[in-house]
Parts: structure tokens; sequence; C-alpha cells
């Protein structure tokens, strides 16, 4: 079933600096559901960078993949909940215990308004061949299966995951765990690097919450008009 529309794309903002990031949120402001800002712009800009991005006033998604011992995590998350941002998340391979003390620091220090905490399950940079190298002997999809068993038995919110995983994810965690997807490129779009891609629209149809998409919005002539033609794409599904 099609979720009533509210725009469920955030653009990956794969840049290094302040003024790019600037930049494209004011660009896509209007035509994005929210903003994901990752390792590469949080280790230039640091945390003013990321206070600043939230200040743009679209949701931001600080996609820093957090894994440490729960102690450490927990500082982390707290942290980056108090600079307001909509999502943070966690190695989901971090374990129970650190998924707890991610998910309790949210809450100590933003209340009711605290980020979603998503895990990350299995890199989709991994292969069955790196799994067994570092002595996980499933296959990826089971991994990611348990990974994510473990992130709802922890209280985490959702998952990040593959377009293929939706519906096994979906159909196994129930219909409030959220979906975070990445790599999807709109028909027609270059796939870049990414190997195994989906339309957003299948993607959304298929049950994703929020739709992470970058290269196919931020490298276009124009960034607006392509996020606003993915917007429109989207919103004729949900009518
Ligand atoms: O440009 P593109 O649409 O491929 O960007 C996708 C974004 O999602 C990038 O920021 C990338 O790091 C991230 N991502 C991904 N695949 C994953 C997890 C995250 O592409 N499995």
């Amino acid at each position: 079933m099609i979720k009533p529309f509210q725009n469920p794309v955030f653009a990956a903002l794969d840049v290094a600096t302040l003024s790019e990031a600037q930049a494209l949120a004011r660009s896509l402001k209007a035509h994005c559901g929210g903003l994901k800002l990752g390792l590469e712009f949080f280790s230039a800009e640091g945390a003013d960078g990321l206070r600043a991005m939230v200040d743009e006033g679209l949701p931001v998604f600080a996609d820093l993949k957090f894994h440490d011992i729960p102690n450490t995590v927990a500082g982390a998350v707290r942290a980056i909940s108090r600079i307001g941002v909509t999502i943070v998340n966690v190695h989901a391979a971090g374990g129970v215990a650190m998924m707890e003390a991610a998910r309790k620091a949210a809450e100590d220090a933003a209340g009711p308004s605290r980020p979603l905490v998503i895990g990350v399950t299995v890199l989709t940079s991994l292969d069955e061949d790196d799994l067994r190298s570092v002595g996980v002997n499933s296959p990826v999809r089971d991994q990611v299966l348990r990974l994510a068993g473990l992130a709802q038995r922890a209280g985490l919110d959702g998952v990040v995951c593959s377009p293929h995983e939706i519906t096994a994810l979906r159909q196994a965690m129930g219909p409030s765990f959220k979906l975070i997807v990445p790599g999807l490129r709109p028909q027609g779009a270059d796939v870049s690097d990414q190997k195994r891609v989906m339309t957003p629209e299948d993607a959304y149809r298929l049950g994703a919450d929020v739709l992470v998409i970058g290269r196919p919005i931020t490298a276009a002539a124009d960034p607006a008009r392509a996020a606003a033609q993915i917007a429109q794409s989207l919103a004729s599904l949900a009518a």
C-alpha cells in the first residue's frame, strides 16, 4: 500500500565544505524532504558545520555510522542529538548494549524531539567473501536480517538497507520499523559506482520510508529541477 505522500527524499550532499552544502541546501529546499551529510562533511566542518546545516531548515540525517564501546557511542549520540539532527546512525555490529546506549542517549539529550536512531547492517561494499574474511560465515542477507533483528531488539527505530532488502526486512520487522534506502537511480540516470540500483518509485512502492539520493540530484545540471521531478513522480504514486 502506498503511504500518504510527504516528500521522503533526503538528498545526499557528499561535499566537504559548508559553503557547497549550503548552496545545495538552498536550491533544494522546496523539493526535498531532508538532507544527508556524512563523514566527509563532518570531518571537514565539524559540529558547527552540522549545526549550520540544521539551521538551513530541512531535516538533517547525520550519516556518521558510530561504532565504539557503548559509553563512547552514547556520548557521541548525545552530542549529535543536541545539534538537532533528525536521523543519526550507528553500526548494528556494535551489539545490543551499544545500540541501547545510543537510543537512550538520544532520548536523554533531546526527549520527544530526539532523532531517529538507525542501525547500519552490512555495508553494501562487502560481499560474502569479505564477510567470511572477518569471520562471519553467513550469506549477506542472513547477516542483514540478524543485525536488523538486534537493532529492533535494542529499540532502534530502523535500519539503512539496500533497495533489494526492503521486502524481506519489511516482512520480518513489521510496518513501523523505518527503512532508509540508498542505491537509487531514476529511470535512465547514470548508475555511477552503484551496482544494484532501483528507481525511487519502486523503492517507495515496496515500503521504503526514506529515499537517500545523491548524484542524480547533486550532479545534475539543474539540481532543483532533478529533485522536483523525483518529488513529482513520487507524489503521483501516492495520489
Ligand atoms: O550519489 P548516490 O545516490 O549514489 O549517493 C548515495 C548516498 O548513500 C551516498 O552518500 C552513499 O555514501 C550512501 N550510501 C550508499 N549505499 C549504502 C549506504 C550509504 O550509497 N549502502
